[in-house]
């Protein structure tokens, strides 16, 4: 902490995020309660956050919440409110409706309205203050994803001293699709107020890069753009991870190994597992996994005594069109699938819209032998390492998409294209063949990879580049006495 602790002190690192790590769930009598919040970002940030002595600005999940910050697991968390109409315009507006879908390759059509907008630009100026108001002198600020894509040109305006850090947890898109956007440059300019730009993959630094040079006029030479004023920015991909031993560590327990099996007996004990984890999301290809697999069944070549599905598929941007009908079509299919091939006390597909504790979570990626990881375009995929993470015995297999991140590290997995459903019949043919030597070789090669680059490595390396690009501040970060 850069300050005293009561409500007017400032830190050495400030996160902003769209979100905090908690949701405020208001029950019935009225009372509050936190609830952690959902998605990747949480996942990776939080560990990191643990660690050093900083504070979160994020908003609560819910309309017009208090302001009032406090401590929570270790960390000042800073809410930002959010009026309903700000709700619906920039979250689910702006962030979900135009953003989100420009970003993921345009699965959805992206909608470009001037309100949305306008909500954008006034909602990233709260978060850019109260950033503003919280960083120690000479501090950083690490502002995260596509919400929040103008915080950092803003935040420059108000306290030129900070060392500032952007990170977009989602895809950059090509140039062709970026275009597109009525507010191009202004997008452009925002992100230019940070000193460094992270992403998820190296396609998208050069995306970015090439935006900057052709449509704001900057020179550029390689990753680094050069500001008029004499600033420098760079550009450069630090692919996200998780926490890896804390996950394998909870895999070990032995409740965590009973709920395992208890899983499996509750599914009826088939021969093979095969599981999905996600946000019920469009980008994430839950209809047509679930399609291959229906079909696996509709030609004989699985049966229910062989294979079942478990899918857990959290609701996410529930009032957004776009998810509520993907919502109805995937119920109708699993209601499809489970009533031509089900068998009394057997359904082909378990299907769970619950949120789990993470020792659930871990217990099914240990009871499953097939994890069905099949985005259309994905900035990382959390669940593909997590899965990863639970196999200390070396055993399942791994069936994942070439459009999402995780793709480029994981590359002894059962790589797949999306959009070939006859591929992806074939991939989970394939992995529910394997010998085990074989899955075992392609295991030991993964966990190796997500061990040795895990979310630890991921936040050093982004912190590490951004001293280096102004070295006076390196000496004032470090992880709080007794961390990592
Ligand atoms: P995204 O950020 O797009 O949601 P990721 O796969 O990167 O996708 O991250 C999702 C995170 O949310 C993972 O850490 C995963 O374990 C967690 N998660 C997904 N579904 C659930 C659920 N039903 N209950 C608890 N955690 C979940
Ligand atoms: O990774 C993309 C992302 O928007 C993250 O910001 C977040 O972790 C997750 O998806 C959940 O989305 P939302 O905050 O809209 O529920």
């Amino acid at each position: 902490m850069g300050g005293d602790s009561g409500s007017d002190a400032t830190f050495d690192l400030v996160v902003v995020a769209n979100r905090l790590p908690v949701d405020r769930v208001v029950n019935e009598d009225g009372s509050c309660t936190w609830r952690r919040s959902p998605g990747g970002l949480v996942t990776a940030v939080e560990p990191v956050m643990q660690s050093y002595d900083g504070a979160w600005v994020g908003w609560d999940g819910g309309p017009d919440g208090p302001e009032e910050p406090f401590d929570e697991n270790g960390m000042r968390l800073v809410p930002v409110s959010l009026s309903a109409p700000e709700i619906e315009e920039f979250y689910e507006g702006f962030s979900n409706g135009t953003l989100w879908p420009l970003y993921h390759d345009v699965v959805a059509k992206p909608s470009f309205h001037r309100e949305w907008w306008e909500s954008y630009v006034r909602v990233n100026r709260r978060f850019a203050e109260k950033a503003a108001a919280l960083a120690a002198e000479d501090g950083l600020v690490w502002v995260h994803d596509y919400q929040l894509q103008l915080v950092p040109a803003m935040l420059r305006d108000l306290r030129p001293d900070l060392r500032i850090g952007f990170f977009l947890h989602i895809p950059f898109p090509p140039l062709e699709l970026f275009v597109q956007l009525p507010w191009r440059r202004q997008i452009l300019e925002g992100l230019l107020g940070a000193d460094l730009v992270g992403f998820q993959r190296p396609g998208g630094a050069q995306n970015f890069v090439r935006l900057v040079r052709q449509r704001v006029g900057h020179k550029t030479h390689r990753d680094l753009v050069y500001l008029p004023d004499g600033r420098t920015v760079e550009a450069a991909a630090f692919p996200i991870s998780i926490d890896f031993a804390g996950l394998a560590e909870l895999s070990r327990t032995p409740a965590v190994a009973e709920r395992a099996r208890e899983i499996r007996d509750q599914l009826g004990n088939p021969r093979h597992v095969l599981l999905g984890v996600d946000r019920l999301d469009y980008t994430k290809g839950i209809y047509d996994r679930l399609r291959a697999f229906g079909e696996l069944l509709a030609d004989e070549t699985l049966s229910v005594e062989d294979a079942v599905f478990l899918q857990v598929a959290t609701p996410s941007r529930e009032r957004v069109d776009e998810y509520r009908r993907l919502r109805d079509e995937i119920d109708r299919l699993v209601g499809r699938i489970n009533g031509d091939y089900g068998r009394i006390g057997r359904p082909a597909i378990s299907y769970l819209h619950s949120s789990y504790p993470r020792e659930e979570m871990a217990a099914m990626f240990k009871a499953a032998d097939i994890m069905v990881v099949t985005p259309l375009r994905d900035g990382m995929n959390l669940v593909a390492k997590e899965y990863v993470a639970c196999r200390e015995d070396e055993s399942g297999a791994l069936v994942l998409s070439e459009f999402a991140g995780a793709a480029d590290e994981l590359k002894q997995a059962f790589l797949i294209n999306p959009y070939d459903i006859n591929g992806m019949k074939a991939a989970i043919m394939e992995a529910r063949s394997a010998k085990p030597r074989e899955l075992a070789r392609r295991m030991k090669a993964m966990r190796k990879t997500v061990q040795s680059h895990d979310v630890t490595a991921w936040a050093q390396q982004f912190m590490g580049r951004l001293a280096e690009v102004r070295p006076e501040h390196r000496k004032r970060l470090r992880p709080s006495e007794g961390d990592g």
